[in-house]
Parts: C-alpha cells; sequence; structure tokens
C-alpha cells in the first residue's frame, strides 16, 4: 500500500506535476484541500484534481474561491487572487469546489483536516495548539495542511514535540505504535517553511511508515504566470523563498 497525500496546491500547475512524477505510482491518494488562490493556474490544477482518484477535502481558499465566503478575512494579496481566481472559475468549477466535503473525513485509518480537526480555519503552529488537538481527538494518525508548513507533531507519552525534517527533502518516519500524529504533507504549490521545493507526503501500510519529500519544479514558470495574470508580484517572489 502506498498513499500519496498533499495539501494547498494553489494553482499552481508547475509545482503539481513536478509532485505527480516524483511521487510514482500509487495505490490511493489524498488532497487536503486548497486547490486554487494565489496561483495562476486554476483550471489546470482543477482540471486534474476532477479525473484523478484523489479524495479531496474542501479547503479555505476552494471556499473562498468558490463562494466568497471568507474573503472579507483574507489578506488582501489573498482576497485579489479569489476575486481574480473566482471569475476564472466556470460554473461546474465553482459548484465543484463548493461541493467538496468539509473536513474531518476518517479515511483509511486516518483523519483528514485541512486546517484542524475542530476548525478548517485553524493554523495548527505551535505545541500548544497541537496538544489542544490531541486532546480532542483520538486517532493516532491525523492529517492536516493550511500552514505550508511540512512535517507535524508526535505525541508520545503524553508530550508533544515538533517532527524535525530533512535538509535533504526527504525525511523518513517510523511510526511508533504507542505515539499519536499530527503530521502536515505541506504544501505543493506555496511553501512557506524556507524550502520552495514542492511539498508531499507517502505512507505506507496503516501504522507503519510516512515519507515526507520536496521536488523541485519550474518555479520560473510558475512565477511569470502570475504576474502574466496580474495578481500581485508578491505572490510570484514568495515562491521563490518559500516563505
Ligand atoms: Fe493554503
Amino acid at each position: 500500500m502506498r498513499t500519496l497525500i498533499f495539501s494547498d496546491v494553489h494553482a499552481n500547475q508547475q509545482a503539481l506535476m513536478a509532485v505527480i512524477a516524483a511521487a510514482g505510482h500509487w495505490d490511493e491518494a489524498a488532497c487536503l484541500g486548497d486547490w486554487v488562490g494565489y496561483g495562476a493556474a486554476p483550471g489546470a490544477v482543477l482540471a486534474w484534481a476532477q479525473t484523478a482518484k484523489v479524495l479531496t477535502i474542501r479547503g479555505n481558499h476552494d471556499r473562498a474561491c468558490a463562494t466568497g465566503d471568507g474573503i472579507a478575512s483574507f489578506t488582501p494579496d489573498a482576497a485579489q487572487s479569489a476575486h481574480w481566481t473566482h471569475a476564472q472559475l466556470s460554473t461546474t468549477e465553482r459548484q465543484w469546489l463548493a461541493a467538496l466535503p468539509p473536513g474531518p473525513q476518517s479515511w483509511n485509518g486516518m483523519l483528514l483536516a485541512h486546517g484542524s480537526p475542530r476548525d478548517e480555519d485553524e493554523y495548527v503552529i505551535g505545541l500548544d495548539t497541537a496538544a489542544a488537538i490531541f486532546a480532542g481527538t483520538t486517532d493516532a494518525v491525523q492529517w492536516i495542511g493550511h500552514t505550508h508548513l511540512q512535517g507535524g507533531f508526535v505525541l508520545t507519552g503524553g508530550v508533544v514535540a515538533l517532527l524535525g525534517m530533512s535538509p535533504t527533502g526527504r525525511t523518513e518516519l517510523r511510526l511508533d505504535p504507542t505515539a499519536r500524529y499530527l503530521l502536515n504533507p505541506g504544501s505543493v504549490g506555496q511553501p512557506r517553511d524556507g524550502d520552495p521545493r514542492a511539498a508531499f507526503a507517502i505512507a505506507g501500510n496503516p501504522g507503519d511508515t510516512v515519507t515526507f519529500h520536496r521536488v523541485a519544479y519550474d518555479l520560473a514558470a510558475a512565477q511569470a504566470a502570475i504576474l502574466a495574470a496580474g495578481l500581485p508580484p508578491r505572490l510570484a517572489r514568495r515562491l521563490q523563498t518559500g516563505t
């Protein structure tokens, strides 16, 4: 069993194609939301999403770009890109996005959420927040996205710790059956952890191993597409720094 888990594609076609190529064969795949927003290729990534066999839960940008819900709380750059994306999408694409099920969803013995199991819009960054999520759930392995930070947290013996990621772009995690995990595959299309490479994860058999990956992609093409679309230049610049 080889399961591809990814999140936060954000209409970055070049990054998505690189992840698909690097992931190789997979038996099943799940996306933790935010197919669109920020990037310049919403139609291309949705075309792939609608035909690929990928279980998807809704992200806050999917919701905002499809329905407008949540744009009011976005940063100016995010709001501009959400309005732009909304205008690019066909009625069918908006309906597809709006119909995505929100998390949390149980899948293959794991729990999937966009922000957190208790709130689609929550950023799980600190140890205290992770501890609260662990306290409110029972699942051994939970997956979240939204922060665009690859890695996550482990709960062992009542203590929550941050998982360390290797700078090599490949980090293998052997799951401890006595521990619990809150894992984040990172962002495909707009990483914010200082590594501009596209991020994804591969899970083996349930309770076995999880491997976190990074892959370089045609970043210049993704940046050029953002600028050509008239989207905020900062959305192109930040791809280069991974911030
Ligand atoms: Fe996102």
